[in-house]
């Protein structure tokens, strides 16, 4: 028996319908490469995140059974509804992926058009979809009619800026079936460089019956209105913002959550991350999380690389309570946190290196 998506308590109702599945609530945990995994999206899903994408899934590995692409398909029932993310260039590939994956019952199927990495887009996935819409229209109406749950797309605002074909991408997934589509307001060109534009959202809005979900630099909850407002959109993705502020789910910036609350779902999220990938490989993982849970504190050079060197999780633990119990400065007679970068503490770290391992 799968077990339901259930209306959380004191819902006011669904925002919006996937097919026939409803989801309760408007903001939703991007799919990320290395960060949207079992433990981080359950976290997120119980802070408010409306409804779970797994990270992106090779349909080459699918079909071919290798890579690890059962363990990044995992997830616990409280997270549903689930969305399984697929990604690849031949059509009957991804069928036969898609068809597959079935037998561990999620709820969506996902077709990502917008990874911009060359290896991905250069063969003609991900956002190289974009530049054959023919083969979008081919890839939704096999899936919509094989599958027996609702296909969902997520795409980019075109190749580049000669390029923007989000409204024809957008309509080919309608017309050929899809049930809801992502947009993220970046060209595969732009990378993540510049600025996402949220005013195409809108547009893609107008044009469509099927729920519209925008994405793309939504960094904090007064962000969330601004999109919706100028989108228009049914749904918020967040991605970057939420590595170290799963609370964006709850509508709180990170300096509005109680030092308390960080340290418990440091140590849970911690926890779950041993147990799913083991002790060894669960503490260097949860690194890249840890150095974004305490990015808003005062944080030394040594304080850091001790967070990225630690080879037990006592020893993490430790490090990470003495980090959160520092004294802050507090000019505003607020707790201060957040302040220290702006101050120019002379032992704060500025966030100048890469966190992230794909470059999606
Ligand atoms: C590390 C990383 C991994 C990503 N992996 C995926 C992925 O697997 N599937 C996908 O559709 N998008 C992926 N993305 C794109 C995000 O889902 C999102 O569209 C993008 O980060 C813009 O949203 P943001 O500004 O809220 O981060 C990834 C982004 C990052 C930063």
């Amino acid at each position: 028996m799968i077990p339901v998506n259930q209306p959380p308590e004191n819902n006011p109702g669904p925002a919006f319908h996937v097919g026939p599945i409803p989801v309760y609530g408007d903001l939703i945990l991007s799919p990320m490469d290395g960060f949207s995994d079992l433990p981080f999206r359950s976290l997120a899903r119980s802070l408010g995140s409306a409804m779970s994408y797994t990270e992106f899934v090779n349909a080459i590995d699918v079909t071919g059974g290798t890579g690890r692409f059962e363990q990044r398909l995992r997830y616990l029932p409280e997270e549903r509804p689930v969305v399984f993310q697929l990604f690849d260039d031949d059509p009957e590939r991804l069928v036969r992926a898609a068809e597959n994956v079935m037998r561990w019952n999620p709820d969506i199927i996902d077709i990502n058009m917008g990874c911009s990495a060359k290896n991905v887009s250069g063969r003609g996935a991900g956002a190289g979809l974009l530049r054959t819409p023919e083969k979008i229209s081919q890839i939704f109406s096999t899936l919509s009619k094989s599958l027996p749950v609702p296909v969902t797309g997520k795409i980019r605002l075109g190749w580049d800026d000669d390029h923007l074909n989000y409204l024809e991408v957008a309509r080919r997934i309608e017309d050929s079936g899809g049930q809801l589509v992502a947009i993220h307001g970046r060209t595969r060109q732009q990378g993540y460089t510049g600025q996402a534009r949220w005013a195409p959202i809108r547009e893609i809005k107008e044009c469509l019956t099927i729920p519209v979900i925008a994405n793309g630099d939504v960094k904090s909850v007064a962000d969330i209105q601004v999109i919706k407002q100028q989108s228009g959109c049914d749904g918020v993705m967040i991605g970057r913002a939420a590595i170290g502020n799963p609370w964006i789910f709850a509508r709180m910036d990170h300096e509005q959550v109680p030092v308390d609350e960080v340290r418990r779902l440091v140590r849970h999220h911690l926890r779950m991350m041993l147990d799913f990938y083991g002790e060894e490989e669960g503490l260097v993982l949860f690194r890249k999380h840890a150095v974004r849970y305490v990015s808003p504190y005062p944080l030394s050079r040594e304080d850091r690389s001790a967070l990225l060197t630690c080879t037990t999780p006592e020893a993490f633990l430790d490090r990470l309570d003495q980090i959160l119990a520092a004294p802050l400065l507090a000019p505003d007679g607020h707790n201060g946190r957040g302040s220290q970068h702006q101050q120019g503490n002379p032992d704060a770290v500025e966030e100048d290196e890469p966190l992230y391992a794909c470059s999606q």
